[in-house]
């Protein structure tokens, strides 16, 4: 079973480019390696992932030039194609790709105490992740709505009805029954594994196109004025003024 571990819990396990590129590393030797035959995501008790590092969006965005080799690219293509199961453990906040990545794993497991946001819109640049064709196919256009236009969080139980997470638990427990689950599917026969999840992901094509034409928008988006608004109104804890753009 390989684990990964969001372990940045001062900073609420924003991700940085270095983290990434760490995970899409860690994920595609995993996916050539036949000693690997799980993957389990998880954070801390009381942090999943606050999402993207918002000063690395200011400082250090993805070269729109070069999107394909963008760390967040390599990362989102990498989680996406992993061939075998992909186990999330999810307690506390998941905002933004620390939400929309969960829709790429296949057992989502969630502390009573998750909540969950897709606040890209009030951040002044637009989902990704494959969220925009993901989440209306999941739960419908309206209901994937307040949670894309509106960025309304939602919380473990909600979440549970929506199809994104596959059982609640304690916080406590949640890294636990994570592994637990890996270590059953880590004794099935690894080919029957890989070959239904290549059969239920086949509901999804182009997906790897889809995310790639949405993180063009969100970095096209990012170098604007709303978004630097938006942003720097969050570093520095006040409310963003949108009235000028
Ligand atoms: N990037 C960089 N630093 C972040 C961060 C992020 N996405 N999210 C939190 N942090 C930092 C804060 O700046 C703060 O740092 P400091 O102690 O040096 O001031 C520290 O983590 C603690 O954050 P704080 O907001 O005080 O924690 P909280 O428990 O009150 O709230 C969150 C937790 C996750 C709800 C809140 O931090 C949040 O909403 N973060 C922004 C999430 C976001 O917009 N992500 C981008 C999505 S596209």
């Amino acid at each position: 079973v390989l684990t990964l571990t969001f372990n940045r819990v001062d900073k609420k396990n924003a991700i940085t480019t270095t983290m990434y590129q760490t995970l899409a590393s860690a994920l595609r030797e995993s996916a050539e390696d036949d000693s690997v035959r799980v993957a389990v995501l998880q954070g801390a008790v009381e942090i999943f992932s606050a999402g993207n590092d918002l000063a690395d969006f200011l400082k250090n965005p993805p070269n729109p030039n070069e999107l394909e080799k963008a760390p967040v690219v390599q990362f989102l293509q990498a989680l996406h194609a992993f061939p075998k199961p992909i186990v999330a453990a999810v307690c506390g906040p998941a905002v933004g790709i620390g939400a929309t990545m969960l829709l790429h794993c296949d057992l989502v497991y969630a502390g009573d105490n998750a909540a969950f946001s897709l606040p890209f819109v009030n951040l002044g640049v637009c989902a990704e992740g494959g969220s925009s064709v993901m989440l209306p196919q999941l739960v419908g256009f309206q209901r994937a709505a307040e949670k894309l236009l509106l960025g309304e969080a939602f919380y473990a139980e909600e979440a549970l009805d929506m199809g994104i997470v596959s059982r609640i638990l304690p916080p406590g427990d949640a890294n636990a029954y994570a592994q637990a689950q890996a270590a059953k599917l880590a004794a099935k026969p690894a080919s029957s594994l890989r070959v239904t999840k290549a059969l239920m992901r086949k509901s999804q094509p182009g997906m790897q196109d889809m995310m790639l034409a949405e993180i063009r928008e969100f970095v096209q988006l990012l170098s604007g004025p709303a978004a630097k608004e938006a942003i720097t109104a969050v570093m520095e804890k006040r409310k963003p003024d949108f009235s000028k753009f």
